[in-house]
């Protein structure tokens, strides 16, 4: 099948990957041509694993191409998914300029009939939006009108592991009235081993918010529990562990730390809120879940605070600057908002992230960016891990102590062993373990 691609970014550039991988002709369209022009050459824009080879492979192979070109991208293709951004917008609510201009692109440009699959996250009634938006270009461009269908077809792939998760999917969400859209999809998607859900658009377009806003639920629950953990002298650790053995809780995004980030959680969590609003309902959980996220790492840097007697001219070596290990993202990263903290309380702050970078304007508070853990750690009062990259687990942490000014430790992502730590003569802080 022919498939295009609007949008580049993250799911974007997943699904056109995927796609290619289940068989398809792909074509992955943007606006900025010189993105198009690397996209071309190989060049991805972001890191993730795995993407660089599979997406030289389909290159060679001429099963995949960019374009900056909508009337031919559009021509040439009868099936188009949508996987450009929906950012918040300053009231929290999901900003769908973008989608609206792919809209009026379809509309303009269509010459026979096409399927529409909105694969961003996009609130409910973006579908009926998207019909709206489309139908008048159509009228406005074209003397002749053509059909189409619009369908919703979230996706649910986390970053570090994007294209394992779009070529395996848990579930597949189809959310369509129309016949030929379903059959087309399901055509498409037979390559995936897993249930097909299909239901009606606007309760396809919830699936994908409230999927998200109960996994960041989850996490604020036991963040919210490690404090109570790190009163009690109890293990949270322990604690998730046997919880998650309960099938009917699992042990998946149980994890304690210092606080949910990216570019979906947050943005998704707020996006529900400003729609319950809207609504005149209230969404407390959610509210607290928000909360509880946002509060986490003042929590956790006044236990450190507490534990140094104050960060003034105290050297405090950040690892980890991304929201997550395997990925440079660090949108809504809670590390950024811990480095701001520290420079803020006058801390002397040294960062290693092993692909991620510091946003620019940290370097005007001085914040230095260091090659090697070991470098940020020399003569530093305290460590403080961001992000649980597997590279610091096998760090070499009896040396590390030894280059340390004080051997204090916030494991901000619970990923060391407390005891191993304690026994090489590190003062040890987990997040709620002993
Ligand atoms: C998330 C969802 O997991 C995907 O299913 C969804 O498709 C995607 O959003 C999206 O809407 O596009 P992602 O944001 O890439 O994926 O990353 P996650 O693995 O979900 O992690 C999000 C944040 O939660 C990270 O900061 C992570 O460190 C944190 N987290 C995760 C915890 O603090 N504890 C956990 O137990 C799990």
């Amino acid at each position: 099948m022919n498939i295009l691609i609007i949008g580049t970014g993250y799911v974007g550039i997943t699904m056109i990957l995927a796609f290619a991988e289940m068989g398809n002709r792909v074509t992955g369209y943007d606006t900025d041509r010189e993105k198009v022009n690397r996209l071309n050459m190989g060049l991805l824009p972001i890191h993730e694993p795995e993407l660089k080879e599979t997406l030289s492979k389909h290159l060679q192979h001429n099963r995949i191409v960019f374009s900056a070109d909508a009337e031919k991208s559009i021509q040439h293709n009868d099936v188009i998914f949508i996987c450009v951004g929906t950012p918040a917008r300053a009231d929290g609510g999901a900003n769908l300029r973008y989608i609206k201009l792919a809209a009026e692109q379809i509309g303009r440009y269509i010459n026979g009939y096409k399927l529409v699959v909105i694969k961003s996250t996009a609130p409910v009634g973006t579908q009926q939006k998207m019909v709206r938006w489309i139908s008048l270009a159509q009228i406005h461009y074209n003397n002749v009108l053509h059909p189409f269908d619009v369908s919703s077809n979230p996706e649910f792939l986390r970053e570090g592991n994007a294209l394992a998760d779009a070529l395996n999917p848990d579930r597949v969400i189809i959310g369509s009235t129309s016949k030929r859209a379903t059959d087309i999809l399901k055509t498409i998607y037979n390559k995936a081993a897993c249930p097909v859900f299909i239901t009606r658009p606007k309760e396809a377009e919830l699936i994908k918010y409230a999927s998200n806003a109960f996994l960041a639920t989850k996490i604020s629950f036991i963040n919210e529990l490690s404090r109570l953990c790190d009163k009690m002298g109890v293990d949270v650790r322990e604690v998730a562990s046997g919880m998650g053995m309960d099938k009917r809780i699992g042990s998946l995004f149980l994890k304690a730390g210092i606080g949910y980030g990216g570019s979906c959680f947050p943005k998704d969590v707020s996006a529900l809120l400003w729609e319950a609003s809207n609504q005149q309902i209230s969404l407390s959980i959610l509210e607290k879940v928000a909360e509880i996220n946002r509060s986490q790492p003042i929590y956790l840097m006044a236990r450190l605070k507490e534990r140094l007697g104050g960060f003034s001219n105290r050297i405090i070596a950040v690892l980890g600057v991304s929201f997550k290990p395997d990925t440079d993202d660090i949108r809504e990263s809670p590390a950024i908002g811990i480095i701001q903290k520290l420079l803020a309380e006058k801390a002397v702050v040294r960062v290693h992230d092993p692909v991620a970078r510091v946003p620019a304007q940290l370097f005007d508070y001085g914040v230095e960016e260091c090659v090697s853990p070991r470098l940020a750690a020399k003569d530093a009062d305290a460590i403080v891990i961001c992000t649980d990259w597997p590279q610091y687990s096998k760090l070499n942490w009896p040396q590390m102590k030894k280059i340390m000014k004080f051997p204090c430790i916030l494991d901000g992502r619970n990923m060391l062993s407390a005891k191993t730590m304690r026994r090489i003569g590190f003062d040890y802080m987990g997040v709620g373990s002993r």
